[in-house]
């Protein structure tokens, strides 16, 4: 059977920057509390006008140039595109230049880029696809209430992305089986109320019972909790799925949500601090683009290497969770 194998990695951060200190001024907070609570100092946002098929496309090329080759399948993981409909998939691959080819979108918030990766697998695995470019792009800042500082202070926005090609089972840079989960019955502990078929939004924004349910809302303490379980949980399963043990992963690549939760996981999962990769305190909470855009961004400065064992893991709204392995290939990796 075939492998899903990185074959290109890219990445793409919108260059105006959010300092801790830009959100004191406006916001009930302070450097203090945002640094020892989430462990971030700045963010990457996108300017008005710009949305997440921008940034995807960017990193998008990055990787298909990295790669060196094309791609068959664009998936794209958001949970912010461009528009409620059409999906923004298609417009990527029009603007990659890679015509026709099927593009769709993925939503499963932050877990959205390994329901992708195991999407991916199996459209390779299956002989759907020869070579599929996986985005992982969100804007979540367009998202999110600029007055709220409980959420204000955490999201960034990105875009990273994996060329993934056909190869073989033990190849440098093939991807284990992706362990995943989900919980429905938790569904209201992150959420945007209203929008969506439920709540819709037919007349002005005023007929809304609350305007803010336009908005991102998340329990953060009860998110903490499940958060920190959940990632553990298939961490283990997915290490022991690809017949490893975690003494023996060189590197843990963990969504970016939180610094306390990433201290948290890796104690967990013993994980000291070298073998942990993190850009929170750089680019904050990027969603579903946190996890290729952290690969990307350690391979290009040296703390992730070629041949490195690799442990991916992410969780999000759904609630929606997974883990993965991978070994990290010679390849070139585009950033700016
Ligand atoms: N500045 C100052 N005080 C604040 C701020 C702020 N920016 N934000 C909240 N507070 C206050 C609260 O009002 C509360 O005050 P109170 O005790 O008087 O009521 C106090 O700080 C503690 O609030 P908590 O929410 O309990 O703070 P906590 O230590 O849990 O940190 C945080 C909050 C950072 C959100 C944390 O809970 C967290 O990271 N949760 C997980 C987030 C996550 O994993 N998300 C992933 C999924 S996101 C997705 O899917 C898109």
């Amino acid at each position: 059977m075939k492998r899903a194998v990185i074959a290109g990695a890219g990445a793409w951060l919108p260059p105006k920057l959010v300092t801790n200190a830009d959100l004191t001024a406006r916001l009930d907070t302070s450097d203090e509390w945002i640094r020892t609570r989430t462990g971030m100092s700045v963010r990457h946002v996108v300017e008005p006008g710009t949305a997440t098929c921008d940034l995807a496309v960017e990193a998008g090329r990055r990787a298909l140039d990295a790669a060196g080759r094309d791609a068959d399948i664009v998936i794209l993981a958001t949970t912010t595109p461009d528009r409620q409909v059409p999906p923004t998939a298609p417009e990527i691959a029009t603007r990659l230049g890679l015509g026709t080819v099927p593009a769709f979108d993925l939503s499963a918030a932050c877990a959205g880029f390994l329901y992708g990766l195991s999407t991916a697998s199996g459209l390779i695995a299956t002989g759907a696809a020869r070579s599929v470019l996986l985005i992982g792009a969100d804007a979540f800042t367009t998202m999110v209430d600029p007055d709220d500082r409980a959420t204000a202070v955490l999201f960034g926005d990105a875009a990273g992305a994996l060329l993934l090609r056909a190869g073989q089972d033990g190849e440098p840079g093939a991807v284990g089986a992706p362990v995943l989960g989900s919980d429905g019955s938790l569904a209201d502990l992150i959420q945007v109320p209203a929008g969506g078929s439920r709540t819709r939004v037919n007349g002005p924004l005023t007929d809304l019972a609350d305007p803010k349910d336009l908005y991102f809302q998340m329990n953060g303490r009860e998110t903490f909790r499940h958060a920190v379980t959940r990632m553990s949980q298939s961490s283990r399963a997915a290490v022991t799925a690809a017949g490893w043990e975690l003494a023996e992963v060189d590197r843990l690549c963990a969504h970016q949500a939180n610094a306390r939760i990433l201290t948290a996981v890796a104690d967990e999962l013993g994980f000291e601090p070298a073998r942990q990769l993190s850009n929170v305190a750089d680019v904050g909470n990027t969603a579903a683009a946190s996890l290729p855009t952290l690969l990307a961004m350690a391979a290009a400065d040296g703390t992730l290497k070629t041949g490195h064992r690799v442990l991916l893991t992410a969780f999000g709204g759904g609630l929606s969770w997974g883990a993965a392995t991978l070994t990290w290939p010679d390849t070139d990796v585009l950033v700016d």
